[in-house]
């Protein structure tokens, strides 16, 4: 198969009906940062311990495709002495890669970031796809305020997307293009709206224009929500429709499926928007799968319950595969609060 079928093909898997993706590939500073709330010290053997739990956690394999690693775990093997690749490959999970190396200031621009890690980029890719990575992801972070996210922020950082996207798909690597609109501040679900359908549009526009075969891509976004800190935050209908409807006037049908990010709500608000956004979908007709790919979605409960103790090993493996459960039902429009219980 060429490198091209190769990406179509990883891309469907990664969407499947009924499953999605585990954002496991904080960076050391924010593995420390989740780590510190549960009073555990990040040592990589701390580490290593928390995400070999997730990954052996019986039955989660039928709630989730793929998991997203960072450099270190993928090079880590497993108490046993397993490669965790290997653990997760057994079980017919998808590894996959982070490969931005972070955000740093924009130069000239007050409040706003641009995503690094272009450079070595391609050798970068060879390496990680020789470990076995089949997909990668690149963050780029959006920023509501006063006067932002301006057109300069959203250009170069969809510039930076696309030079990546291109790159993986040369490597027969499948890029997870993540625009990241946070949610901190006060603003309106409008201007949550506004600020996503500007970067979507940018970041299409630049795959075009870098030549990136779109059903070979899988996109990362936010859901369109008012801020965190605003007052009458807009409901699950409004989340979903917002959301949907921006996503069609901006995300080619092309692209197989979409895969949204957490970006710090709550448990139960994450699970309920995504139920809500499917049930919109199935309503209005929508060309896309629409699935997760949530990172403190999928584990705040798990780290919560295993809080660095090996006795709470089995808790924890119940919390994650709770969590998978109900969100993949989510994913199917199938999720109702009583399956907190
Ligand atoms: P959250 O679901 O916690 O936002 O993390 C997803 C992710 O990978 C952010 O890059």
């Amino acid at each position: 198969m060429s490198n091209l079928d190769d990406t179509i093909k990883t891309a469907r898997e990664m969407v499947a009906p009924e499953k999605g993706i585990l954002a496991a590939d904080e960076s050391s500073g924010t593995i420390k940062r989740r780590f510190d709330s549960i009073g555990v010290e990040s040592t990589e053997e701390n580490r290593r311990d928390y995400r070999e739990l997730l990954f052996r956690t019986e039955g989660a394999n039928k709630f989730v495709s793929g998991v997203i690693l960072y450099d270190e775990t993928i090079r880590q093997n497993g108490a046993d002495g397993t490669p965790l690749v290997k653990v997760l490959t057994d079980q017919g999970i998808i590894p996959g890669i982070k490969v931005d190396a972070g955000t740093k200031p924009l130069p000239g621009a007050e409040g706003e970031l641009v995503t690094e890690g272009l450079d070595g980029l391609r050798e970068r890719l060879a390496d990680y796809k020789g470990l076995g990575a089949r997909f990668a992801k690149w963050r780029a972070v959006i920023t509501i305020g006063d006067g932002i996210p301006s057109d300069y922020c959203i250009e170069v950082n969809a510039q930076a997307l696309g030079r990546y996207a291109a790159l993986c798909q040369e490597a027969g690597i499948v890029p997870i293009v993540e625009p990241e609109v946070l949610m901190d501040g006060s603003h309106s679900i409008d201007a949550c709206f506004d600020a996503t359908r500007r970067t979507l549009h940018a970041v299409y526009h630049q795959l075009m224009l870098q030549r990136v075969h779109l059903p070979g891509t899988i996109l990362k976004p936010n859901m369109v929500l008012s801020g965190k800190d605003a007052s009458n935050r807009a409901p699950a209908e409004e989340v979903a429709r917002q959301t949907v409807e921006c996503f069609k006037e901006t995300v080619p049908a092309a692209v197989p499926g979409i895969a949204f990010l957490s970006g710090g709500q709550s448990d139960e608000e994450a699970t309920v928007n995504l139920d809500a956004i499917n049930r919109y979908a199935a309503k209005v007709g929508a060309p896309w799968q629409l699935t997760y790919s949530y990172g403190r979605g999928l584990q705040a409960a798990p780290q919560k319950a295993w809080s660095g103790k090996k006795e709470n090993k089995d808790a924890a493996q119940k919390a994650f595969y709770h969590r998978a459960m109900v969100t993949s039902a989510a994913r199917q429009a199938k999720y109702s609060p009583a399956m907190e219980k």
